[in-house]
């Protein structure tokens, strides 16, 4: 039986899965809820300075990108943080800590950019026994107009500075959780190693814009009429966020730092995603927004079935795994050559590989046959580029086929190499590398 058993950056926990901090972490009674129902850890919602709370809007705070059948592919949110007061956020951490020893509870803080704010919130949150902070450098709306959240964390000097105050001035595990609204995730996840953070944990959500309302031409979801870009998560995101974990991962300067990966987690198969690429843990909120806490029972079975089947004992025998398979693209094998294959068994002749490669890839795929309908590939136009596969409506239907060293290529004539050669040596590059002897 797989140990899902966690250790993430010094806080332990019964499984890699934890809420981020979001509406399904901002109160007590939530947090008791989901780990009745078995999250290995929380994020608590961001914490603010003391003083008035927060104030959202009073109208639409979520838009949704849904499909036609109205299942969630994107989420957006002009939420703020906690508009809660601050002891009683604390009062509440320090009675669930003192409740779920066991499990991970971290808070997310985010105060103004300088030392003294930081100093007294984290004496006062080390006050709960709880397991660690989270630095919220990411929020995209509302704080960073006030100098907070993504408007730190897109300043690498900014968050190297706040990170080493915190570390100063507290001895429990910092987490800095970092914006995806930056040109290049490696340069700020360089800084927060260089303040001295435990861990970064990403992606925060991405500025966006949900769209315009047809009859009245104005932006929507609106307040009164006016809308202001929020920040977008769910399962459009995690392909974005997995580029960035991977990118901190094979990154020299940021290569070892525990990561929390964060993005469109909805299932075991998404987290396992995030782990092979080398993230310690995950942390999950849209999904949990959508179908409730209940979620985590199938991400923990499934992980252990899979972890089973593959002979792993822990989730440290395959974390990073696939690290090794991520490269730049001038290092791509320009000698692997591949083809696709219809099942004629599975096809259902709706046409849809046809039109896709007819009308916007290389005129490979066939639409009749002997005066029929038929759709068969041409060997001699397919370029192994993968439009059909992803837009047959029928699972395993069109798959490639990778061509053996030897086999003649239809297409060019040309038998496949044995050896691989990428970009670096290929004689159309005029910047290319002689080959050795
Ligand atoms: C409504 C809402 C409120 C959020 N509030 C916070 C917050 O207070 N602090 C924070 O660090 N992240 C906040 N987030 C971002 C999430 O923690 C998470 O980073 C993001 O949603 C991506 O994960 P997901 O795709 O699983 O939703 C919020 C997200 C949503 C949807
Ligand atoms: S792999 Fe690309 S080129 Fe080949 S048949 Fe499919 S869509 Fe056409
Ligand atoms: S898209 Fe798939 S099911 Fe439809 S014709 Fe092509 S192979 Fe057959």
């Amino acid at each position: 039986m797989a140990d899902l058993r966690n250790h993430f950056a010094g806080i332990a926990s019964p499984n890699p899965f934890w809420l981020a901090s979001a509406p399904p972490t901002d109160k007590a009674v939530n947090v008791h809820r989901a780990f009745e129902a078995g999250w290995g850890g929380v994020v608590w919602k961001t914490l603010g300075e003391d003083g008035p709370p927060v104030v959202n809007v009073n109208g639409p705070r979520y838009g949704a990108l849904l499909t036609p059948d109205r299942r969630l592919l994107g989420f957006n949110n002009i939420e703020l943080i906690t508009d809660r007061p601050l002891q009683t956020n604390l009062d509440e951490i320090r009675a669930v800590k003192r409740a779920w020893p066991d499990r991970a509870l971290v808070v997310s803080l985010m105060v103004p950019c300088n030392e003294t704010a930081w100093r007294e919130i984290l004496a006062r949150v080390e006050d709960t026994g709880a397991d660690g902070v989270e630095l919220n450098f990411g929020c995209p709306h509302g704080m960073s107009e006030r100098g907070m959240g993504a408007a730190v964390g897109q300043v690498p000097e900014y968050i190297e500075m706040v990170t080493a105050w915190c570390k100063t001035h507290s001895r429990l595990p910092v987490i800095v959780k970092l914006t995806p609204n930056v040109t290049d995730i490696r340069a700020p996840a360089a800084a927060a190693k260089k303040g001295g953070a435990d861990a970064v944990s990403l992606i925060n959500t991405i500025n966006s814009v949900m769209g315009v309302d047809p009859r009245t031409l104005t932006m929507t979801p609106s307040t009164d009429g006016m809308g202001s870009h929020g920040g977008y998560c769910g399962p459009a995101v995690k392909p974005i966020a997995l580029h960035m974990v991977a990118e901190i991962g094979r990154h020299r300067e940021t290569a070892g730092i525990p990561v929390s990966g964060i993005g469109g987690v909805g299932s075991w198969r998404d987290a396992l995603d995030y782990l092979a690429l080398g993230a310690g843990n995950v942390q999950v909120c849209t999904a949990a927004m959508t179908y409730g806490f209940k979620i985590v029972q199938e991400m923990i079975d499934g992980l252990s079935e899979y972890m089973d089947s593959m002979g792993f004992a822990t989730t440290a025998d395959f974390q990073g795994r696939a690290l090794r398979t991520i490269t730049d693209w001038q290092y791509l094998n320009l000698n692997a050559v591949s083809k696709a294959v219809i099942n004629q068994d599975l096809c259902i002749a709706c046409g849809r590989c046809h039109i896709a490669c007819e009308d916007t890839s290389h005129q490979a795929i066939s639409a009749t046959k002997d005066g029929a309908r038929h759709f068969e590939v041409m060997e001699d136009e397919c370029v192994g580029c993968n439009l059909c596969v992803t837009v047959c409506p029928v699972p395993d239907c069109i798959t490639l086929r990778t061509l053996a060293p030897g086999e003649v290529d239809a297409r060019t004539g040309r038998a496949v190499p044995a050896e691989p050669a990428d970009w670096t040596t290929h004689p159309n590059n005029p910047m290319r590398r002689a080959v050795p002897a």
